[in-house]
């Protein structure tokens, strides 16, 4: 995070906090926010896209009801794709209007969820969900707003499984074989629902904004097609491009994502010439940033346990760091071949580095949490490690495997600590339990 040191005694400090005083604290593994960095973030994508639209924070990157609070506070809109994301959204008292609904298979209870509540659009994703909402919001007398979500072919160079706006993935209306333009028919046809909006997202940890450029030339491709079919004056509902969220963040040192201003205005120039040409007023754009906000502003602190060189062919040794998390912490190592950047947190050393792997406490050969990295070759047990960058994507995915309690989550700001998720305990688990005896 953003003001992150090393106070006098070398123990680095988030939010001016010894990471040493939230060891002892809260204990290890354990999360920490730090509460202005992630504001920061939020008022940096607001800057950039408020002028043209809104900022929706994608909750699935990590959402608490304090994280709510703050998405509010910032001015942001919330995207949320579960009925359990909704139900911390609304318990955090975040406006219903301010929060769109996402997801390729909305169960009835979600969709319900989400009209009851009365949140402010619905992004559609299949046929069948257009005829499933349109039947939801009849029964309650209501006419639903809704985006439809489309795939706009773009190949984003990311890793396969978050990348999502080729053809052969789940989510989305294809451009090509006018299935989207089909799904535009289908709604315009739906007395319960109002097209407000075309969405795209083609990825994540997206590095180049050209691939945002294409899909954005795409999907207003497709409202030259509404304009031909139904003309300007029903196409001017269509008022909101939303184009999804992707926005890389530097994981090492070495990467630089490109700067969200750049973006913002690069898309806000396609859009409005664009719209111009179709004689259409310049749509809202929306953009749904999660790791970009919550990233960089998270990072996890463990504790090393114990400390092995294991020989290698050829005789060279790899020392294998163990520490008290792993993958039921942090699954993206494994599943996303992702990098961290790790440093030695609670005090300085002088000693020379080693290569060195990070390995978790769970019972299975690849809980890798970073593959390679340099530590001092005085590591020792005790001693904590701090991963940089866990604010997304770790705590959400995190798992209860070889039933690891889920790590505290604690926020810091001017010196200050707080729990904002506690440690589970046994008995979270036990609770669970029902006896049938
Ligand atoms: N909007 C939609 C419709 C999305 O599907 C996503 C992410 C976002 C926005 C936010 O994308 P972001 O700005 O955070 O990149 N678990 C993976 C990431 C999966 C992303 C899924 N959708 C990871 O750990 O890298």
């Amino acid at each position: 995070p953003r003001g992150t040191r090393r106070n006098d005694d070398g123990v680095v400090e988030l939010g001016g906090v010894s990471v040493d005083q939230l060891a002892t604290d809260y204990d290890t593994p354990l999360f920490v926010y730090d509460e202005a960095d992630f504001r920061s973030r939020c008022a940096d994508m607001q800057n950039a896209f408020g002028p043209y639209g809104r900022v929706h924070y994608a909750s699935k990157a990590f959402l608490s009801t304090q994280v709510a609070k703050w998405i509010e506070s910032e001015g942001l809109s919330l995207d949320v794709c579960s009925g359990g994301e909704l139900a911390i959204a609304l318990h955090a008292g975040f406006p219903a209007e301010r929060i769109a609904l996402h997801g390729n298979n909305k169960s009835e209870a979600e969709l319900a969820a989400a009209v009851d509540a009365g949140v402010g659009d619905i992004v559609l994703d299949s046929m069948i969900e257009i005829e499933r909402l349109d039947r939801i919001a009849g029964e309650r007398g209501v006419v639903a707003d809704v985006l439809v979500r489309i795939t706009p072919g773009v190949e984003a160079h990311t890793h396969e499984f978050i990348s999502t706006a080729h053809e052969d993935q789940k989510f989305g209306f294809a451009l090509v074989g006018g299935v989207a333009l089909d799904a535009v028919r289908a709604v315009f046809a739906a007395p319960n629902l109002r097209l407000v909006g075309l969405h795209s997202h083609i990825g994540s940890q997206i590095f180049e904004i050209d691939g945002f450029e294409l899909a954005a030339r795409r999907v207003i491709g497709l409202l030259a097609d509404v304009v031909a079919e139904f003309g300007v004056e029903k196409t001017k509902q269509i008022k909101l491009l939303d184009l999804g969220g992707g926005l890389g963040i530097s994981y090492l040192e070495s990467e630089t994502p490109p700067p969200v201003g750049v973006l913002a205005e690069a898309l806000a120039e396609i859009v409005r010439r664009e719209s111009a040409a179709l004689n259409l007023p310049m749509p809202t754009i929306a953009v749904e940033p999660g790791r970009g906000i919550a990233g960089p502003a998270g990072v996890t602190l463990y504790r090393v346990g114990t400390i092995k060189d294991v020989a290698l062919d050829g005789g060279t040794v790899r020392r294998y760091v163990s520490v008290d998390g792993g993958m039921s912490d942090n699954i993206r190592t494994v599943l996303y071949d992702a990098e961290y950047d790790v440093r030695l947190a609670s005090r300085v050393s002088t000693a020379k580095a080693v290569v060195c792997r990070v390995v978790g406490k769970h019972c299975e050969s690849g809980d890798i949490v970073i593959r390679d990295c340099w530590l001092p070759e005085d590591l020792a047990p005790g001693d904590i490690l701090m991963v940089g960058a866990t604010g997304a994507y770790c705590y959400s995915m995190s798992s209860r495997y070889n039933m690891a309690p889920r790590a505290a989550v604690v926020t810091v700001n001017e010196g200050r600590s707080r729990v904002m998720l506690r440690r589970e305990t046994v008995e979270d688990f036990l609770s669970l339990e029902v006896d049938s005896e």
